[in-house]
């Protein structure tokens, strides 16, 4: 018996994913479970490593997200029956507290192999339930961008009703960023650089709008926005080509959740401004296992749906990569397994 995955092939690259099979992973041990794999979804980290910008053992099975059902249950797994959907975690050695410092090796997907594949065994923790009435592709969802969006809002950040918050662009983190920040009552200024997704995303409740090509010096108009005091809190997804238009939109003494690297890996920074605002920089990567667990709670109590714009199957990965390069997407884009 075998199942199907991809691999990223050498030299990496987006059509060089090579279909393969692997060995069927057989019946769960004691404490795992067999999850029958229905669903991915594209980060842009799962881009960085199919295409080489994050090196990868050969061969690596890409995809930190996987969600489907359970299929079997070893002796001892208490969480989860057969028939259970659940969804992975971004960080199987992170379960709670602060990050281990033996955390960030083993991501799916990165450090080891992830989750574009028919069917895994794992630890019964290297899943999660997913929120009532979820498919696995909605549930697909949660693992990167969700988990990321949650933290970035109300584990390092403090966003309250009332409070203002700044997303860049239409992304999978970004509009999970809009739906909970719009569920915790604040107020969203949304930047994109397309007039047809801020329509989208006024449509998803944002509350301002700003074109980021248009208006190329959009912290200005954010602080505008905001009275000349600036937002609470930046969900920071470009990086260092972004960062001083974001401490420049910020209020005195506010939170930028600095996440992403979509507008540069490195670059000079605005101490004196840092200072003289004095804000709270926080770097950010995804979150823990509970951090997960009191998301999917959240998500529940006020009803979000992931915003899903495309859905490739497994076998055209390759393409999907291509659809998110583009920016052809708004939200997430799922693959079927
Ligand atoms: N640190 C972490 O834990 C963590 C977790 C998840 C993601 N990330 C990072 O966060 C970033 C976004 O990830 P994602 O998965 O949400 O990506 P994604 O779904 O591919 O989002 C891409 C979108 O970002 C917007 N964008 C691109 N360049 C931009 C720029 N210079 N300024 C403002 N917006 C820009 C565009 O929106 P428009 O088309 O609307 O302009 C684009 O469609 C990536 O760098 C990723 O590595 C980090």
């Amino acid at each position: 018996m075998s199942i199907a995955a991809i691999r990223v092939g050498s030299p990496a690259g987006l059509d060089n994913l090579v279909a393969s099979t692997l060995p069927d992973p057989g019946q769960p041990g004691p404490g795992e479970i067999r999850v029958k794999l229905q669903a991915s979804s594209l980060n842009f980290h799962d881009f960085a490593v199919v295409m080489g910008m994050i090196p990868a053992e050969a061969g690596r099975i890409p995809m930190s997200d996987g969600a489907g059902v359970v299929e079997a249950v070893g002796e001892g797994v208490t969480q989860f029956k057969v028939g259970d959907t659940v969804t992975s975690i971004f960080f199987p050695d992170w379960i709670d507290g602060a990050p281990p410092a033996t955390a960030f090796t083993r991501v799916p997907g990165d450090g080891i192999d992830g989750y574009a594949r028919e069917a895994v065994v794992t630890p019964e923790h290297w899943f999660t339930r997913v929120p009532t009435g979820y498919s696995a592709a909605e549930a697909a969802t949660l693992t990167c961008a969700g988990l990321t969006a949650w933290r970035a809002l109300f584990v390092d950040g403090a966003v309250k009703p009332g409070s203002t918050v700044l997303i860049q662009g239409s992304g999978g983190v970004s509009v999970f960023a809009l739906q909970f920040a719009k569920a915790a009552g604040a107020r969203v200024i949304a930047t994109s650089s397309s007039d047809a997704k801020l329509e989208r995303l006024k449509a998803l409740g944002a509350d301002e709008l700003i074109n980021y090509k248009t208006t190329p010096e959009w912290g200005a108009k954010a602080l505008e926005l905001t009275g000349g005091v600036g937002v609470d809190t930046v969900v920071e997804i470009g990086g260092s080509g972004t960062l001083d238009q974001s401490m420049v939109a910020t209020r005195v003494g506010g939170h930028v959740a600095l996440i992403g690297v979509l507008a540069g890996f490195a670059g000079p920074v605005q101490t004196a401004l840092l200072m003289a605002k004095n804000l709270r920089v926080q770097g950010l990567t995804v979150g823990s296992r509970n951090q997960q667990l009191d998301m999917i709670a959240g998500i529940e109590a006020n009803g979000i749906r992931p915003i899903i714009s495309d859905h490739f199957p497994l076998a055209k990965l390759g393409e999907a990569f291509k659809h998110q390069a583009a920016n052809a997407h708004f939200g997430k884009i799922v693959v079927d397994i």
